[in-house]
Protein backbone atom coordinates (compact mmCIF):
# COMPACT_ATOMS: atom_id res chain seq x y z
CA UNK A 1 0.00 0.00 0.00
CA UNK A 2 1.41 3.58 -1.00
CA UNK A 3 1.97 6.11 1.91
CA UNK A 4 0.49 9.54 1.83
CA UNK A 5 3.90 11.73 1.73
CA UNK A 6 6.49 8.96 2.19
CA UNK A 7 9.85 10.42 3.19
CA UNK A 8 11.73 11.00 0.24
CA UNK A 9 15.95 10.63 0.41
CA UNK A 10 17.08 12.96 -2.52
CA UNK A 11 20.37 10.99 -4.13
CA UNK A 12 19.60 8.36 -1.89
CA UNK A 13 21.79 10.15 0.73
CA UNK A 14 21.75 8.02 3.72
CA UNK A 15 20.35 4.73 2.30
CA UNK A 16 21.95 1.52 3.28
CA UNK A 17 21.43 -0.54 -0.20
CA UNK A 18 23.78 -4.04 1.00
CA UNK A 19 25.71 -5.41 3.45
CA UNK A 20 29.40 -5.55 1.43
CA UNK A 21 32.89 -7.07 2.91
CA UNK A 22 34.56 -4.63 0.10
CA UNK A 23 35.30 -1.28 1.67
CA UNK A 24 34.69 1.15 4.50
CA UNK A 25 34.42 4.47 4.24
CA UNK A 26 34.75 6.37 7.80
CA UNK A 27 33.71 10.25 6.52
CA UNK A 28 33.63 11.43 10.13
CA UNK A 29 36.94 10.40 11.22
CA UNK A 30 38.14 10.57 7.26
CA UNK A 31 39.33 6.69 7.27
CA UNK A 32 39.09 4.61 4.21
CA UNK A 33 39.94 1.06 4.39
CA UNK A 34 39.56 -1.68 1.05
CA UNK A 35 38.84 -5.49 2.49
CA UNK A 36 40.07 -4.55 5.87
CA UNK A 37 43.27 -2.70 4.82
CA UNK A 38 43.64 0.84 5.38
CA UNK A 39 44.60 2.95 2.77
CA UNK A 40 47.59 4.22 4.27
CA UNK A 41 48.89 0.92 4.44
CA UNK A 42 48.09 -0.09 0.52
CA UNK A 43 49.72 3.04 -0.67
CA UNK A 44 52.82 2.53 1.55
CA UNK A 45 53.23 -1.02 0.83
CA UNK A 46 51.20 -2.46 -1.80
CA UNK A 47 50.43 -2.25 -5.90
CA UNK A 48 47.53 -1.81 -7.73
CA UNK A 49 48.00 -5.05 -9.39
CA UNK A 50 47.86 -6.68 -5.81
CA UNK A 51 44.85 -4.44 -4.43
CA UNK A 52 42.98 -5.36 -7.84
CA UNK A 53 43.67 -9.14 -6.65
CA UNK A 54 42.77 -7.92 -2.84
CA UNK A 55 39.24 -6.52 -4.29
CA UNK A 56 38.21 -8.93 -6.91
CA UNK A 57 39.35 -12.19 -4.37
CA UNK A 58 39.04 -10.88 -1.35
CA UNK A 59 41.92 -11.38 0.42
CA UNK A 60 45.77 -10.36 -0.56
CA UNK A 61 47.54 -12.74 -2.80
CA UNK A 62 50.39 -15.15 -1.98
CA UNK A 63 53.80 -15.20 -4.47
CA UNK A 64 52.26 -17.63 -6.76
CA UNK A 65 48.50 -16.29 -7.04
CA UNK A 66 50.40 -12.97 -7.49
CA UNK A 67 52.17 -13.89 -10.32
CA UNK A 68 49.65 -16.02 -12.35
CA UNK A 69 47.00 -12.91 -11.72
CA UNK A 70 50.23 -10.99 -13.50
CA UNK A 71 50.41 -12.89 -15.81
CA UNK A 72 46.15 -12.90 -16.77
CA UNK A 73 46.95 -9.39 -16.89
CA UNK A 74 49.73 -9.21 -19.26
CA UNK A 75 47.82 -11.95 -21.60
CA UNK A 76 45.12 -9.78 -21.82
CA UNK A 77 46.64 -6.03 -22.41
CA UNK A 78 47.09 -6.06 -26.37
CA UNK A 79 43.80 -4.62 -28.49
CA UNK A 80 42.05 -6.09 -31.38
CA UNK A 81 41.89 -4.47 -34.04
CA UNK A 82 38.21 -3.86 -33.72
CA UNK A 83 39.52 -1.64 -30.76
CA UNK A 84 42.10 0.03 -32.60
CA UNK A 85 39.41 0.91 -35.44
CA UNK A 86 36.84 1.87 -32.75
CA UNK A 87 39.42 4.27 -30.94
CA UNK A 88 40.93 6.12 -34.50
CA UNK A 89 37.44 6.39 -35.80
CA UNK A 90 36.34 8.12 -32.34
CA UNK A 91 39.31 10.10 -31.57
CA UNK A 92 39.16 13.80 -32.15
CA UNK A 93 35.22 13.52 -32.71
CA UNK A 94 34.20 12.63 -29.20
CA UNK A 95 35.35 12.91 -25.50
CA UNK A 96 37.99 10.39 -24.32
CA UNK A 97 34.79 8.96 -21.94
CA UNK A 98 32.86 8.32 -24.79
CA UNK A 99 35.72 6.60 -26.56
CA UNK A 100 36.36 4.59 -23.37
CA UNK A 101 32.61 3.87 -22.55
CA UNK A 102 32.44 2.52 -26.64
CA UNK A 103 35.23 0.85 -26.98
CA UNK A 104 34.60 -1.65 -23.54
CA UNK A 105 30.71 -1.72 -24.75
CA UNK A 106 32.62 -3.26 -27.73
CA UNK A 107 34.52 -6.13 -26.38
CA UNK A 108 31.79 -8.41 -26.39
CA UNK A 109 32.30 -9.12 -29.63
CA UNK A 110 36.21 -9.96 -29.56
CA UNK A 111 35.53 -12.65 -26.23
CA UNK A 112 33.95 -16.26 -27.20
CA UNK A 113 32.40 -16.37 -23.63
CA UNK A 114 31.14 -13.43 -23.41
CA UNK A 115 27.84 -14.45 -22.24
CA UNK A 116 29.01 -17.67 -20.31
CA UNK A 117 28.18 -16.23 -16.89
CA UNK A 118 29.92 -18.96 -14.69
CA UNK A 119 31.98 -17.33 -11.74
CA UNK A 120 34.90 -18.42 -12.93
CA UNK A 121 34.25 -16.51 -16.17
CA UNK A 122 33.04 -13.60 -14.19
CA UNK A 123 36.25 -13.37 -12.76
CA UNK A 124 38.32 -13.95 -16.07
CA UNK A 125 35.88 -11.16 -17.42
CA UNK A 126 36.82 -8.23 -14.98
CA UNK A 127 40.56 -9.51 -14.89
CA UNK A 128 40.44 -8.92 -18.70
CA UNK A 129 38.25 -5.29 -18.37
CA UNK A 130 41.22 -4.51 -15.67
CA UNK A 131 44.13 -4.47 -18.44
CA UNK A 132 41.49 -3.82 -21.87
CA UNK A 133 40.68 -0.40 -19.39
CA UNK A 134 44.32 0.66 -19.27
CA UNK A 135 45.42 0.01 -22.94
CA UNK A 136 42.19 1.40 -24.46
CA UNK A 137 42.82 4.59 -22.31
CA UNK A 138 47.13 4.91 -22.68
CA UNK A 139 45.93 4.53 -26.90
CA UNK A 140 43.33 7.17 -26.38
CA UNK A 141 45.89 9.15 -25.05
CA UNK A 142 48.27 8.63 -27.53
CA UNK A 143 46.04 8.71 -30.50
CA UNK A 144 45.40 12.40 -29.24
CA UNK A 145 48.80 13.30 -29.66
CA UNK A 146 48.56 12.32 -33.15
CA UNK A 147 50.29 8.83 -32.67
CA UNK A 148 49.41 5.74 -33.47
CA UNK A 149 49.16 2.38 -31.14
CA UNK A 150 51.63 0.86 -29.54
CA UNK A 151 52.31 -3.10 -28.66
CA UNK A 152 52.21 -3.77 -24.35
CA UNK A 153 55.58 -4.49 -23.17
CA UNK A 154 55.54 -7.44 -21.30
CA UNK A 155 58.46 -6.96 -19.30
CA UNK A 156 56.54 -4.47 -17.35
CA UNK A 157 53.78 -4.49 -14.44
CA UNK A 158 50.27 -3.20 -14.75
CA UNK A 159 51.24 0.69 -14.18
CA UNK A 160 54.15 1.14 -15.95
CA UNK A 161 52.91 -0.64 -19.37
CA UNK A 162 50.50 2.08 -19.16
CA UNK A 163 52.59 4.78 -19.33
CA UNK A 164 54.71 2.43 -21.89
CA UNK A 165 51.38 2.25 -24.32
CA UNK A 166 50.78 6.04 -23.46
CA UNK A 167 54.27 7.38 -24.37
CA UNK A 168 56.17 4.52 -26.43
CA UNK A 169 59.06 4.45 -23.92
CA UNK A 170 60.00 2.79 -20.40
CA UNK A 171 59.12 4.95 -17.72
CA UNK A 172 61.06 6.49 -15.04
CA UNK A 173 60.97 4.76 -11.13
CA UNK A 174 59.20 8.01 -10.13
CA UNK A 175 56.67 8.36 -12.43
CA UNK A 176 55.68 4.68 -12.34
CA UNK A 177 55.86 4.91 -8.41
CA UNK A 178 53.23 7.81 -8.51
CA UNK A 179 50.79 6.37 -11.27
CA UNK A 180 50.56 3.00 -9.31
CA UNK A 181 49.89 5.10 -6.48
CA UNK A 182 47.29 7.17 -8.00
CA UNK A 183 45.70 3.78 -8.90
CA UNK A 184 45.84 2.22 -5.84
CA UNK A 185 43.98 5.39 -4.36
CA UNK A 186 41.27 5.35 -6.71
CA UNK A 187 40.52 1.60 -6.53
CA UNK A 188 37.80 1.34 -4.92
CA UNK A 189 35.33 3.65 -2.64
CA UNK A 190 31.79 1.95 -1.74
CA UNK A 191 28.80 2.48 -3.51
CA UNK A 192 29.72 5.62 -4.70
CA UNK A 193 27.54 7.04 -8.07
CA UNK A 194 29.74 4.75 -10.66
CA UNK A 195 29.80 1.94 -8.56
CA UNK A 196 26.09 1.83 -7.75
CA UNK A 197 25.26 2.50 -11.50
CA UNK A 198 26.99 -0.90 -12.34
CA UNK A 199 25.52 -2.51 -9.84
CA UNK A 200 22.06 -1.87 -11.03
CA UNK A 201 22.77 -2.77 -14.43
CA UNK A 202 24.28 -5.60 -12.86
CA UNK A 203 21.42 -6.68 -10.87
CA UNK A 204 19.32 -6.73 -13.72
CA UNK A 205 21.71 -10.25 -14.64
CA UNK A 206 23.20 -7.76 -17.48
CA UNK A 207 26.76 -9.11 -18.20
CA UNK A 208 30.24 -7.62 -16.62
CA UNK A 209 31.01 -5.88 -19.62
CA UNK A 210 27.66 -3.90 -19.46
CA UNK A 211 28.28 -3.42 -15.56
CA UNK A 212 31.89 -1.77 -16.36
CA UNK A 213 29.93 0.42 -19.39
CA UNK A 214 27.35 1.82 -16.96
CA UNK A 215 30.28 2.68 -14.50
CA UNK A 216 32.51 4.51 -17.20
CA UNK A 217 29.28 6.58 -18.33
CA UNK A 218 28.40 7.50 -14.49
CA UNK A 219 32.20 8.77 -13.85
CA UNK A 220 32.04 10.89 -16.31
CA UNK A 221 29.93 13.26 -14.77
CA UNK A 222 32.45 17.09 -13.39
CA UNK A 223 30.12 15.84 -9.61
CA UNK A 224 32.19 12.66 -9.84
CA UNK A 225 35.31 11.30 -11.63
CA UNK A 226 35.44 14.10 -14.09
CA UNK A 227 36.42 16.99 -10.93
CA UNK A 228 40.20 16.54 -10.89
CA UNK A 229 39.34 17.85 -14.94
CA UNK A 230 37.82 21.06 -13.47
CA UNK A 231 39.62 21.12 -10.54
CA UNK A 232 42.70 21.92 -12.88
CA UNK A 233 41.16 24.13 -15.17
CA UNK A 234 39.86 25.92 -12.26
CA UNK A 235 43.64 26.34 -11.16
CA UNK A 236 44.80 27.60 -14.52
CA UNK A 237 41.93 30.14 -14.86
CA UNK A 238 42.95 31.73 -11.06
CA UNK A 239 46.39 31.47 -12.62
CA UNK A 240 48.64 32.87 -10.27
CA UNK A 241 48.79 32.23 -6.08
CA UNK A 242 47.93 36.12 -5.54
CA UNK A 243 44.71 36.01 -7.61
CA UNK A 244 43.40 32.76 -5.54
CA UNK A 245 41.65 34.23 -2.86
CA UNK A 246 39.40 36.55 -5.08
CA UNK A 247 38.38 33.79 -7.32
CA UNK A 248 37.22 31.94 -4.40
CA UNK A 249 35.68 33.96 -2.92
CA UNK A 250 33.94 35.50 -5.95
CA UNK A 251 32.78 32.32 -6.79
CA UNK A 252 31.61 31.30 -3.64
CA UNK A 253 29.59 34.74 -3.89
CA UNK A 254 28.14 33.47 -7.02
CA UNK A 255 27.26 30.09 -5.67
CA UNK A 256 29.56 28.59 -7.91
CA UNK A 257 31.06 25.11 -6.24
CA UNK A 258 34.63 24.93 -6.16
CA UNK A 259 36.00 21.29 -7.65
CA UNK A 260 37.63 19.08 -5.80
CA UNK A 261 36.37 20.02 -2.44
CA UNK A 262 33.13 18.39 -0.81
CA UNK A 263 31.83 15.01 -0.65
CA UNK A 264 28.79 12.89 -0.07
CA UNK A 265 30.52 10.98 2.43
CA UNK A 266 33.64 12.24 3.77
CA UNK A 267 33.15 15.40 6.24
CA UNK A 268 36.32 15.80 7.08
CA UNK A 269 40.04 15.86 4.89
CA UNK A 270 39.67 13.17 2.17
CA UNK A 271 42.20 10.58 3.29
CA UNK A 272 43.52 10.37 -0.25
CA UNK A 273 44.32 13.79 -0.61
CA UNK A 274 46.20 13.83 2.23
CA UNK A 275 48.37 11.15 0.52
CA UNK A 276 48.01 12.90 -2.83
CA UNK A 277 48.86 16.07 -1.44
CA UNK A 278 52.17 15.04 0.04
CA UNK A 279 53.33 13.84 -3.16
CA UNK A 280 52.69 16.99 -4.74
CA UNK A 281 54.45 18.86 -2.01
CA UNK A 282 57.25 16.58 -2.05
CA UNK A 283 58.77 17.25 -5.57
CA UNK A 284 61.88 19.05 -6.44
CA UNK A 285 62.44 19.23 -9.66
CA UNK A 286 59.47 20.66 -10.87
CA UNK A 287 58.85 22.97 -13.59
CA UNK A 288 57.84 26.37 -12.76
CA UNK A 289 54.46 25.88 -14.25
CA UNK A 290 53.63 23.02 -12.11
CA UNK A 291 55.25 25.16 -9.22
CA UNK A 292 52.47 27.89 -9.82
CA UNK A 293 50.02 25.23 -9.78
CA UNK A 294 51.04 23.43 -6.62
CA UNK A 295 50.91 26.52 -4.95
CA UNK A 296 47.56 27.61 -6.40
CA UNK A 297 46.77 24.35 -4.69
CA UNK A 298 47.61 25.14 -1.20
CA UNK A 299 46.60 28.58 -0.61
CA UNK A 300 43.36 27.65 -2.28
CA UNK A 301 43.38 24.47 0.75
CA UNK A 302 43.82 26.75 2.96
CA UNK A 303 41.23 29.40 1.74
CA UNK A 304 38.83 26.95 1.74
CA UNK A 305 38.71 24.73 4.99
CA UNK A 306 38.85 28.50 6.06
CA UNK A 307 35.67 29.66 4.55
CA UNK A 308 33.56 26.40 4.55
CA UNK A 309 35.92 23.24 6.49
CA UNK A 310 34.64 23.51 10.09
CA UNK A 311 31.27 25.34 9.59
CA UNK A 312 29.97 23.04 6.16
CA UNK A 313 32.00 19.85 6.32
CA UNK A 314 33.38 20.79 2.99
CA UNK A 315 37.05 19.84 2.58
CA UNK A 316 39.65 18.45 -0.33
CA UNK A 317 38.50 15.72 -1.78
CA UNK A 318 40.43 12.97 -3.59
CA UNK A 319 40.27 14.88 -6.77
CA UNK A 320 41.61 18.36 -5.64
CA UNK A 321 45.57 17.83 -6.06
CA UNK A 322 45.43 15.10 -8.73
CA UNK A 323 45.64 17.03 -11.25
CA UNK A 324 48.93 18.75 -10.73
CA UNK A 325 50.45 15.27 -9.79
CA UNK A 326 49.01 13.78 -13.21
CA UNK A 327 50.33 16.66 -15.00
CA UNK A 328 54.12 16.20 -12.93
CA UNK A 329 54.28 12.62 -14.50
CA UNK A 330 53.03 13.61 -18.33
CA UNK A 331 49.31 12.84 -17.93
CA UNK A 332 47.04 14.96 -20.43
CA UNK A 333 44.55 16.79 -19.22
CA UNK A 334 42.51 14.76 -21.11
CA UNK A 335 43.24 11.78 -19.81
CA UNK A 336 42.47 12.20 -16.29
CA UNK A 337 39.01 10.91 -16.11
CA UNK A 338 39.50 7.97 -18.05
CA UNK A 339 42.42 7.54 -15.91
CA UNK A 340 40.06 7.30 -13.11
CA UNK A 341 38.29 4.37 -14.57
CA UNK A 342 41.39 2.57 -15.26
CA UNK A 343 41.51 2.73 -11.57
CA UNK A 344 38.33 1.83 -10.31
CA UNK A 345 37.43 -0.71 -12.55
CA UNK A 346 38.26 -3.55 -9.75
CA UNK A 347 36.41 -1.88 -7.62
CA UNK A 348 33.10 -1.82 -9.87
CA UNK A 349 34.10 -5.70 -11.09
CA UNK A 350 34.34 -6.71 -6.94
CA UNK A 351 31.05 -5.03 -6.23
CA UNK A 352 29.26 -6.26 -9.23
CA UNK A 353 30.58 -10.08 -8.37
CA UNK A 354 29.62 -9.66 -4.66
CA UNK A 355 26.26 -8.20 -5.50
CA UNK A 356 25.42 -11.55 -7.44
CA UNK A 357 26.31 -13.77 -4.52
CA UNK A 358 22.78 -12.61 -3.56
CA UNK A 359 21.17 -10.74 -6.06
CA UNK A 360 18.06 -8.61 -6.28
CA UNK A 361 17.48 -6.33 -8.76
CA UNK A 362 17.49 -2.92 -7.96
CA UNK A 363 13.82 -1.24 -8.45
CA UNK A 364 13.32 2.23 -6.09
CA UNK A 365 9.94 3.85 -5.96
CA UNK A 366 9.51 7.28 -6.95
CA UNK A 367 6.62 9.66 -5.54
CA UNK A 368 4.08 10.56 -8.22
CA UNK A 369 3.10 14.25 -7.51
CA UNK A 370 1.26 14.94 -10.93
CA UNK A 371 -2.48 14.67 -11.99
CA UNK A 372 -4.68 11.78 -13.03
CA UNK A 373 -7.24 10.91 -15.22
CA UNK A 374 -6.82 13.52 -17.48
CA UNK A 375 -9.40 13.61 -20.72
CA UNK A 376 -7.54 12.46 -23.69
CA UNK A 377 -8.09 14.70 -27.01
CA UNK A 378 -7.02 13.66 -30.15
CA UNK A 379 -3.91 15.41 -31.80
CA UNK A 380 -6.80 17.37 -33.70
CA UNK A 381 -8.77 18.99 -31.06
CA UNK A 382 -5.65 19.95 -28.90
N1 LIG B 1 32.08 24.26 -3.41
C1 LIG B 1 31.22 25.14 -2.86
N2 LIG B 1 30.12 24.78 -2.18
C2 LIG B 1 29.88 23.47 -2.07
C3 LIG B 1 30.75 22.50 -2.61
C4 LIG B 1 31.88 22.94 -3.30
N3 LIG B 1 32.73 22.07 -3.86
N4 LIG B 1 30.25 21.28 -2.35
C5 LIG B 1 29.11 21.46 -1.66
N5 LIG B 1 28.89 22.79 -1.50
C6 LIG B 1 27.75 23.40 -0.79
C7 LIG B 1 26.50 23.37 -1.69
O1 LIG B 1 26.43 24.50 -2.52
C8 LIG B 1 25.42 23.31 -0.64
O2 LIG B 1 25.24 24.60 -0.12
P1 LIG B 1 23.77 25.13 0.28
O3 LIG B 1 23.30 24.20 1.35
O4 LIG B 1 24.01 26.53 0.72
O5 LIG B 1 22.95 25.02 -0.98
C9 LIG B 1 26.02 22.45 0.47
O6 LIG B 1 27.43 22.59 0.33
C10 LIG B 1 25.64 20.99 0.35
O7 LIG B 1 25.91 20.56 -1.00
P2 LIG B 1 25.28 19.25 -1.66
O8 LIG B 1 25.48 19.29 -3.12
O9 LIG B 1 23.89 19.03 -1.15
O10 LIG B 1 26.15 18.15 -0.99
P3 LIG B 1 26.41 16.73 -1.57
O11 LIG B 1 26.62 15.83 -0.45
O12 LIG B 1 25.39 16.33 -2.57
O13 LIG B 1 27.78 17.07 -2.35
C11 LIG B 1 29.35 16.81 -4.03
C12 LIG B 1 28.71 16.22 -2.77
C13 LIG B 1 28.37 16.62 -5.20
C14 LIG B 1 30.62 16.03 -4.31
C15 LIG B 1 29.64 18.32 -3.84
O14 LIG B 1 30.45 18.52 -2.70
C16 LIG B 1 30.28 18.94 -5.07
O15 LIG B 1 29.58 19.33 -5.99
N6 LIG B 1 31.66 19.03 -5.09
C17 LIG B 1 32.36 19.53 -6.25
C18 LIG B 1 32.56 18.39 -7.26
C19 LIG B 1 33.59 17.39 -6.81
O16 LIG B 1 34.66 17.73 -6.35
N7 LIG B 1 33.25 16.11 -7.01
C20 LIG B 1 34.15 15.00 -6.68
C21 LIG B 1 33.64 14.23 -5.50
S1 LIG B 1 34.75 12.91 -5.11
C22 LIG B 1 34.48 11.80 -6.34
O17 LIG B 1 33.41 11.67 -6.85
C23 LIG B 1 35.60 10.99 -6.72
Amino acid sequence: MEVDTPKISSGLEGIYITNSNICKVDGINGRLWYRGYSIEALAENSNFEEVSYLLIYGALPDAEQMEAFSKKLKQYRELSQTTIDILSRMVGRADPMDILRTAISALPADDKDAYENSDDQNARKSIMLISKVASITATIGRMLAGKTYVKPNGDLDHASNFLYMLNGSKPNERDSKVIDLMLVLHAEHATNASTFSAMVTGSTLADIYAAVTSGIATLKGPLHGGADENALKMMREIGTPANTEKYIDDALAGKKRIMGFGHRVYKTYDPRAKIIKKYLIESEDYSDDLKNLAAIALRAETLMIGRLGKTHGIWPNVDFFSGPVYLSIGIPLELFTPLFAVARTPGWCAHVLEYWKNNRLFRPLDFYTGALDIEYKKISER
